[in-house]
């Protein structure tokens, strides 16, 4: 029986998935995976029963990446699920910050007691005349499946498209339309682009790559939407240019006090994903990533260990080892089993980084005696009895 405790609230789609093998349980400290959303997962003692934790959404900074590898706990996402979603918000606050909609519509509110609005209204209109979108120039950095989305919608709509992503995967590269314009470096998107919207990592290499040095490269009036994460920007040096008129509009997916109280700034929160088709969706493919793990020792999206497909185990018995990816594991592991005169007849080997996840099917029932002989070996983190 596995244990699931959940974070956050998750889709009831996703939830329905889970068999008889599974128990929902309230508390953190038993459970054998984590589902979780946006809360954080960083100030908590993680257990030894854990296994496994599946975030419903792309972003994993909510979580100790290093730290659960290195107690053998596999951490996944669900890149592109809720891709969709947040192209929608994308083009949404593109047209909004571009008609001053927002402006507008809180201007309307603050006269509609008024018995003259209709009067008054064709009188002040001019003060939110906007432009349009077409023949704009439109930076997209990050081309993972949502800036994709974004680049093609925004290309449909008569944006000229600039995008950026020196690490874009062949997947991203088919989908992306052949009227996106490629830039090599991030300077050109800022020099050439009236909007920038951005959809990559907060990562130590992406933390505050919004600055006042990136400001002065950009267009007076640059329009900025950030529906990635708050690190990516540097909120004092935002503060300055929105005042300053450098920074137009600045729309943020992340309020903070800071931001929130400018003017200029479009504050959401948290909307990105926010759909009932993208949490559906996230929580389906977090559960379904976590289930084939659990049951089968498979993996898939994960983000600190690496993909690995065995199927559905058809011999007497399976083990899957998360274990560090040095020199002699595999010897290690196999003259265990041999010693004890046991055959395998099938194996896989992955690494990702400083990880790798090995399960090795064999010809008789996994017995705890020789999992536990393999959690001896140095550089092993956890050791699983799949069957
Ligand atoms: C993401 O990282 O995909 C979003 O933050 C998901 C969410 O809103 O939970």
């Amino acid at each position: 029986m596995f244990k699931i405790n959940c974070l956050n609230p998750i889709a009831n789609v996703g939830m329905d998935l889970l068999t008889d093998n599974y128990e929902r349980v309230d508390s953190f400290n038993e459970a054998s995976a984590l589902l979780v959303r946006s809360a954080s997962v960083h100030d908590l003692e993680l257990p030894s029963s854990l296994e496994a934790i599946a975030r419903a959404g792309a972003g994993v900074n909510n979580i100790p990446l290093d730290k659960c590898a290195e107690n053998g706990i596999v951490v996944f996402n669900t890149p592109g699920a809720n891709a969709n979603g947040v192209k929608e918000i994308v083009i949404a606050t593109l047209i909004m910050i571009s008609r001053n909609l927002v402006d507008g519509i809180k201007w309307v509110d603050s006269v509609k007691e008024d018995p003259d609005i209709a009067k008054l209204v064709e009188k002040k209109k001019s003060k939110f005349v906007g432009t349009e979108i077409s023949g704009k120039k439109l930076g997209v950095i990050g081309l993972g499946a949502i800036g994709v989305l974004v680049a093609n919608a925004a290309n449909k709509l008569d944006m000229e498209v600039y995008g950026y992503d020196p690490f874009i995967s062949v997947d991203a590269a088919w989908k992306l339309s052949k009227y996106i314009k490629h830039s090599k470096s991030l300077d050109e998107i800022f020099r050439e682009c009236d909007f920038i919207t951005v959809h990559v990592p907060a990562t130590d290499q992406t933390k505050g790559m919004f600055n006042a040095e990136t400001f002065a490269i950009m267009k007076d009036g640059v329009k900025i939407l950030n529906f990635s994460r708050d690190t990516l920007v540097n909120d004092d040096e935002m503060i300055e240019a929105l005042k300053s008129g450098k920074v137009g509009r600045y729309v943020t997916d992340f309020p903070n006090p800071k931001v929130a109280a400018m003017e200029n700034v479009i504050a959401i929160p948290h909307l990105g994903a926010s759909t009932n088709e993208s949490e559906d969706n996230c929580a389906v493919m977090a559960v379904q990533q976590l289930m084939d793990y659990l049951e089968n020792g498979n993996i898939k999206n994960s983000v600190n260990y690496p993909n690995c497909d065995m199927g559905v185990c058809t011999h007497a018995g399976r083990i899957a080892i998360n274990h560090r990816n040095i020199p002699n594991m595999l010897s290690q592991f196999t003259s265990t089993f041999a010693n004890q005169n046991i055959n395998i007849p099938d194996m896989i080997n992955k690494s990702k980084g400083q990880y790798s996840l090995t399960i090795l099917d064999i010809d008789s029932p996994s017995t705890p005696e020789i999992a536990n002989k393999i959690r001896e070996i140095d550089g092993v983190l956890k050791v699983r009895i799949i069957k």
